[in-house]
């Protein structure tokens, strides 16, 4: 494990990340810190590299330069599974559920992951939690049918009650949760990811285009232009700036 370094307060520090995909830095330098127990959003216009850095944190790729601090930590050089074990979930855009296993299946996965580790929770527990999770998320009628079958927005629902099975969930990467999800469901994820911070502590970093639906959540804002932070505060403060304006508009 790597040694503590540079301990701030904040859950999730980036630093000085980069990465490049031959002639395209997609990630250029970033400073990013998220604190505990906040919901905060990434914006930035197509292109800015919110993606990849979701991908970074959450070790789908390694990157070129640069730190990732987690309550201390570094971690930008775990493997994804291993992030998994520190608490930090994430939803994929294109739902990367196993099909052909039910919606109950499928939400178990990470409890399995955290036998493997050495289980603490007992088996009856974990199906509780399951459950739990499952009814919140307004699918556990469902819990027998195959993940193939849900629509897009369930599938969200499902790939987010998945990510707060890890124990201990943290840390929440979401990229694009809202994109293409029927408005009812947009309300049921947006009171689950309220009810996982205030209930449970848990902290978000969303990556969203649904400039409305990221304000009700989150009061916190950051911006990101070709690889960078360029703006950060309440959505009025970064609205207001020149940089913000310039990079939706320009280019
Ligand atoms: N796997 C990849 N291979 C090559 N180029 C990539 C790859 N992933 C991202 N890029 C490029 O890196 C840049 C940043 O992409 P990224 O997907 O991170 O942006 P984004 O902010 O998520 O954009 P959007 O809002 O459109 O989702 C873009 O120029 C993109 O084309
Ligand atoms: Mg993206």
């Amino acid at each position: 494990m790597s040694p503590t370094f540079g301990r701030t307060s904040a859950l999730l520090e980036i630093r000085g990340l980069a990465k490049r995909f031959g002639g395209v830095i997609a990630v250029d330098g970033l400073d990013l810190s998220v604190e505990a127990g906040e919901v905060r959003g990434l914006i930035g216009p197509n292109g800015s590299g919110k993606t990849t850095t979701i991908n970074l944190v959450s070790a789908l790729y390694r990157p070129d330069a640069g730190q990732v601090f987690l309550d201390g930590e570094r971690i930008e050089r775990l493997r994804p599974h291993e992030i998994a074990g520190r608490g930090v979930a994430r939803t994929f855009q294109i739902s990367k559920l196993f099909g052909n296993m039910t919606v109950l299946e499928n939400v178990l996965v990470p409890a399995l992951a955290e036998l493997d580790r050495g289980a603490r929770r007992a088996p009856e527990q974990i199906r509780e939690r399951a459950r739990r999770l499952l009814d919140l998320v307004l699918l556990d009628g469902l819990r027998d049918a195959p993940a193939k079958e849900l629509s897009g927005g369930q599938s969200m629902l499902l790939q987010i009650a998945r990510g707060l099975m890890l124990q201990p969930i943290r840390l929440f990467l979401m990229d694009e949760p809202f994109a293409g999800v029927h408005p009812t469901i947009k309300d049921t994820i947006m009171e689950t990811i309220l009810n996982a911070n205030r209930d449970e502590g848990v902290t978000f970093l969303i990556v969203s285009h649904e400039m409305a639906t990221l304000r009700r959540l989150a009061s916190r804002v950051s911006v990101m232009h070709e690889g960078r932070l360029i703006a950060e505060g309440s959505f009025e403060a970064v609205a207001n700036q020149p940089a913000v304006l310039e990079a939706y508009l320009g280019g």
